[in-house]
């Protein structure tokens, strides 16, 4: 069996192992909290970043499971600098066309859609019950939470966290490192770095 090692035994870890499993894939966890943290239910955690760095070799795929998007682009990186590779983690409910393109080290969870011609980045994370139309362009480490909507043509940039049933209106521009609140509607393109709250969205000043 092809042997994958998660780095981030939380519960975005539990979704990332399981839909590893159902491709194929036996996971051993690493994690920073290690030894402290040394099992996650019946996975064994093994050691931490930097054990996993040292033994990359014995691995023959690499994921990391953790949610704060900058901090998983960050380790993605650092691994693919020293020879990592990382699959493209699909939920056999989840629904991807063969025209998407989908980045290494994403995962794509259960009952979730990505359309015809989407481009997907590395290290996103597709949650469960949410719709990526077709067109969009996603950057690197972005997240889309469950059951949120994004309509066609939207591009998103690096490391933006879209909440929790949110829904972003066609052909939207959505910067770098935006937050857009739970449930919020994004109808105007979104610059860099802001937080958008509310249907409409707005700018969440506080
Ligand atoms: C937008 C968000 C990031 C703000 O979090 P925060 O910085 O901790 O802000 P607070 O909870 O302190 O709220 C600040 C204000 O914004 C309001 N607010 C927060 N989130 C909101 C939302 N989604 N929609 C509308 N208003 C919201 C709060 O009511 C509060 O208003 P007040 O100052 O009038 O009382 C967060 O509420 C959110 O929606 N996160 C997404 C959660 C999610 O999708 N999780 C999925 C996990 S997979």
């Amino acid at each position: 069996m092809k042997k994958l090692a998660v780095l981030g035994a939380r519960g975005h870890g539990k979704d990332v192992a399981e839909i590893a499993e159902l491709n194929g894939w036996g996971v051993v966890f690493f994690d920073d909290a290690f030894p402290s943290v040394n099992s996650l239910a019946h996975w064994s955690v093994v050691g931490n970043t930097q054990d996993l760095l040292a033994g990359l070799q014995s691995f023959d795929g690499c994921f990391v499971a953790i949610g704060n998007n900058r901090i998983r682009l960050a380790k993605q990186q650092m691994f693919s600098e020293k020879g990592a590779t990382f699959p493209v983690l699909i939920h056999p409910s989840a629904v991807v066309s063969r025209y998407a393109v989908i980045g290494e080290g994403t995962v794509i969870k259960a009952n979730a859609v990505v359309n015809t011609f989407a481009k997907v980045g590395v290290a996103c994370i597709v949650g469960t019950v949410s719709t990526i139309a077709h067109d969009c362009v996603l950057g690197d480490s972005v997240h889309v939470s469950p059951g949120a909507n994004v309509a066609g043509a939207v591009i998103i940039g690096d490391c933006t966290w879209i909440g929790l049933g949110a829904t972003v209106r066609q052909c939207s521009k959505i910067g770098a490192n935006v937050v857009v609140g739970a449930s919020a509607a994004v109808v105007k393109d979104v610059s860099d770095g802001l937080t958008v709250v509310g249907v409409p969205a707005k700018v969440l000043i506080m």
